[in-house]
């Protein structure tokens, strides 16, 4: 067991965990922050994604325990009194079928409009589709997703 101190959503939480323990798990079961999926376990789906240090990682691919003193931030924590502009797109443009991909396409979304403004590159509709890569929506509710976050990119 190793003691880990994480930041979650602007909450430093310490806990004692084991050195096996993917940050998937220490949200979802030490934190209880279940909105975090979990949909291969094997850095595939893009279900887990979560902002480490301002980036997109696939949770389940980290161990907790490499990640004491970090940033994190997970679907719960975009909401500020209201939506996140990603949120809310997502919503408006109906961007989900059963919604279990939907905390990974958000974070994923974020990140990728993060970086290509950071970068100066225009994200367009080929290059979301390209981003989302690493996202697999198993409804194949792709079309609606790739409207919402072009939308979002327009009011981030
Ligand atoms: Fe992490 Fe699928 S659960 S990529
Ligand atoms: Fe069902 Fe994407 S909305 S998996």
């Amino acid at each position: 067991m190793t003691q880990v101190s994480i930041t979650v959503n602007g909450k430093a939480s310490s806990r004692d965990i084991p050195d096996t323990m993917l940050l998937s798990d220490f949200l979802r079961e030490e934190l209880r922050l279940t909105g975090t999926h979990i949909g291969c376990d094997t850095s595939q789906c893009g279900a887990c994604v979560v902002h480490v240090n301002g980036k997109a990682v696939k949770s389940c691919t980290a161990l907790a325990v490499s990640l004491d003193g970090a940033e994190v931030t997970t679907v719960e924590g975009l909401a500020n009194g209201e939506l996140h502009p990603m949120q809310a797109a997502f919503n408006e443009h109906h961007g989900l079928q059963c919604g279990f991909c939907t905390p990974g396409m958000i974070m994923s979304g974020i990140d990728m409009v993060n970086r290509y403004k950071a970068e100066g590159r225009t994200l367009d509709e080929a290059a979301i589709r390209h981003e989302l890569e690493g996202n697999i929506c198993r409804c194949t509710g792709y079309h609606n997703i790739v409207k919402a976050i072009g939308d979002a990119a327009a009011k981030m």
